[in-house]
């Protein structure tokens, strides 16, 4: 076993709330099986709060970040100039064999445009995923990511595809599974009960008898008034038939109250709730009838739960997800959701099956694949 001075550093980069359960097990695979490797945690603060933040370092056993950059909210040029500004010093202080990125948030291309351009090796985990839609934010993350990393990580094959077409060479790209996959495979057991968080938030009613989980937080569904009350109110007229739980991320629950809507939800049989921690959200998730979502890695976790989803999204970035898994896409029309609903109701939806190598593996893979790489 080399001594820890021999160990070369890979700087690991989290922001936003999805990325806490990528590197995750990445972390814990870094210090676990490798022999030449040792992590450094960075923390940018894009998420900040107890629900956002540090419940799942907690549940996740992420251990404290190394460095917090605190640079909190603001607009995407704000949020992404802070990030560079204050990751530059630190990049410079470290030194580190590899600067690696999960996902595709702010904090994501932030580091990796600074790594780059430093000629710092960057690693991208979760790479060529895409939606073709460059109205989402996080699809110009993924597609400028993917352009400057040197070693990209894939959860599906169809990525392979995409990074080709976008000249990508195919010596830098590698097929490992699906990390967050890993988390929910080590979690699943461990979910909190459904009973413990509703009697956490003083919630009364029972769900005993089946109920569906809706997660919203995309800008193209919640910032647009017009689009997030035509939602709420389809949202509103299922939850007659089948009662809802709506735990609404701070930026969605703000729009609710902007545009008026919570008396709305509140005379449904909608249960609106803060934020939850990972596995209070697990608790939630792999019990419910369906999930209705706009969250690209909640696609992931039903398909891998077997549970039906429903996107509320235009594309997925995820095709996996729908040519094997559990997942439908309907956008934010209200007779394709209703109708995704009901054939759902009828026939428990689509049955769907595991796709390859989300197995629990893929961090080690990574880490297997790193320990050569890194010189
Ligand atoms: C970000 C990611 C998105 C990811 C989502 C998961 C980008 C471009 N977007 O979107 O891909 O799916 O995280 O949550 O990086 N806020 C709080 N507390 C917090 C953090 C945020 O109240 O700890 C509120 C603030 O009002 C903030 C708003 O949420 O302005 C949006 O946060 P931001 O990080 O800008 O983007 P998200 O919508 O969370």
């Amino acid at each position: 076993m080399a001594n820890r001075a021999e160990k070369k550093e890979i700087l690991c980069i989290v922001g936003a709330r999805p990325n806490f359960t990528k590197i995750a097990p990445i972390i814990a695979a870094i210090k676990s099986k490798g022999k030449y490797l040792s992590p450094y945690l960075l923390h940018t603060g894009q998420h900040y709060d107890e629900a956002m933040k540090a419940s799942f370092f907690k549940q996740l056993g992420i251990p404290e970040p190394d460095v917090d950059l605190g640079v909190g909210s603001g607009s995407h040029a704000v949020q992404t100039a802070e990030v560079m500004k204050k990751f530059e010093p630190v990049l410079d202080d470290r030194k580190p064999a590899a600067v690696l990125v999960v996902g595709d948030v702010n904090s994501t291309i932030a580091c990796a445009l600074v790594a780059a351009k430093k000629g710092v090796p960057v690693i991208h985990v979760e790479s060529g995923l895409r939606s073709y839609d460059r109205g989402m934010p996080e699809e110009i993350n993924r597609v400028l990511t993917d352009q400057i990393s040197d070693l990209l990580f894939t959860t599906e094959r169809s990525a392979h595809d995409n990074l080709q077409k976008e000249g990508i060479q195919s010596e830098r790209v590698v097929f490992v599974g699906n990390v967050m996959i890993d988390t929910l495979m080590k979690n699943v057991e461990n979910a909190i009960s459904m009973e413990q968080t509703l009697a956490e938030a003083k919630v009364k009613e029972s769900f005993d008898a089946g109920f569906g989980l809706i997660t919203m937080h995309r800008p193209s569904n919640v910032d647009d008034k017009v689009v997030l009350t035509s939602l709420i109110n389809t949202l509103a007229k299922l939850s007659e038939q089948l009662p809802m739980i709506f735990p609404a991320h701070p930026r969605t629950k703000g729009f609710i109250e902007k545009f008026g809507l919570l008396d709305k939800i509140d005379k449904s049989n909608i249960t609106l709730l803060p934020p939850l921690g990972y596995l209070h959200l697990l608790g939630f998730m792999k019990n419910a009838k369906v999930v209705l979502t706009d969250s690209g890695g909640i696609q992931e976790e039903t398909t891998a739960l077997g549970v039906p989803c429903i996107t509320l999204r235009e594309n997925t970035e995820r095709p996996i997800t729908i040519a094997e898994g559990t997942n439908t896409i309907v956008g934010s029309d209200p007779d394709k959701i209703t109708s995704a609903f009901d054939d759902i109701m009828s026939t428990g939806g689509k049955a769907g099956c595991v796709p390859e190598f989300w197995d629990g593996k893929a961090a080690e893979r990574i880490v297997e694949y790193l320990e050569n790489w890194v010189k």
